[in-house]
């Protein structure tokens, strides 16, 4: 998998940084295929990052795109549960990833015998999970992959910053300042790391953008994708294991009309990639 050939590399650089180009090139080889890859984040919790990126894959899939999503919260993996999975995957290279209802799965729970066991795992451990996710997972040929990043800003979200050549991300908020001065935060440090920002989602909305999150969109200067409504019906859906988009006409629309927003403003569509 060594195929970065040392005249490629710069010349005097420290041992680390080459480690980090080398393995840069080994995601891009086994990503060739993959031709969006957009990060669902905020570094403040519970905004509702895995309930976008869920219901984002499947709006993505429901127009006949080929999709993936990677739980790319290693440590605290929800996306299984959400999804009413409990699949198993070999741990042995390369990672033959699971399919439902159409979108191909990766999560970290898959690779665990105990869901309630915590994953007490450092910085380097939680690294090389998500090295292993972008260099050894059977992705094959997908339109888009949405990941669903982890809150704060430390090991995961900079790996995936520093390792993959994103779209960009679509920052969630909720209407409250303290979400949004967070949501600020987050795209202000994707930015410093050269991730485009591709636009802000508020989640649990009255249906009309709140001030704090029209001040997230300027202070990024970004576009605003659109509103998911707050409904008692994600709880109950994604507790029985139920997407919502693919059960719900509300948040459906909802969810179409971020849809259309991103592919028109942020990532192009591609009618090329579609599926037959
Ligand atoms: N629009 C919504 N209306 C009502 N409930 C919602 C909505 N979006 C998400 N929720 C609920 O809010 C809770 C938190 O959502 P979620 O787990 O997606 O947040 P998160 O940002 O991924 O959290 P974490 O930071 O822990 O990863 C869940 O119980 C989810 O069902
Ligand atoms: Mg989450």
């Amino acid at each position: 998998m060594e195929n970065t050939s040392s005249q490629e590399l710069p010349k005097g650089a420290h041992p680390s940084f080459l480690n980090v180009l080398r393995a840069k090139e080994r995601v891009k080889q086994n990503m060739a295929n993959v031709k969006h890859k957009i990060g669902v984040y905020s570094a403040k919790g519970g905004v509702g990052k895995t309930t976008v990126a869920i219901n984002l894959a499947y709006a993505l899939s429901q127009k006949n795109l080929r999709v993936g999503l990677l739980d790319a919260d290693i440590d605290c993996p929800n996306v299984t549960m959400f999804l009413g999975i409990d699949e198993k995957i070999d741990p042995h290279a390369p990672l033959k990833l699971p399919v439902k209802d159409g979108v191909k799965i990766a999560s970290t729970a898959m690779l665990v015998d105990e869901l309630k066991k915590p994953i007490i795992w450092r910085g380097p451990l939680i690294t090389k999970m998500l090295s292993d996710f972008f260099e050894h997972a059977d992705w094959g040929e997908l339109d888009y992959l949405v990941l669903d990043l982890s809150p704060g800003t430390s090991d995961a979200p900079l790996t995936i910053m520093q390792l993959l050549d994103l779209d960009g991300f679509v920052i969630v908020t909720t209407p409250q300042k303290i979400a949004g001065l967070n949501s600020i935060r987050s795209g202000l440090m994707a930015k410093r790391l050269g991730v485009h920002i591709l636009g802000v989602v508020e989640n649990m909305s009255s249906g009309e953008p709140s001030q704090s999150t029209l001040d997230v969109v300027a202070a990024l200067g970004t576009e605003f994708l659109g509103c998911i409504k707050r409904d008692d019906l994600f709880n109950r859906l994604s507790d029985s294991g139920t997407v919502p988009v693919l059960a719900e006409k509300r948040i459906k629309e909802d969810f179409d009309a971020f849809v259309s927003r991103l592919l028109g403003h942020g990532v192009n569509s591609n009618p090329e990639a579609r599926k037959a």
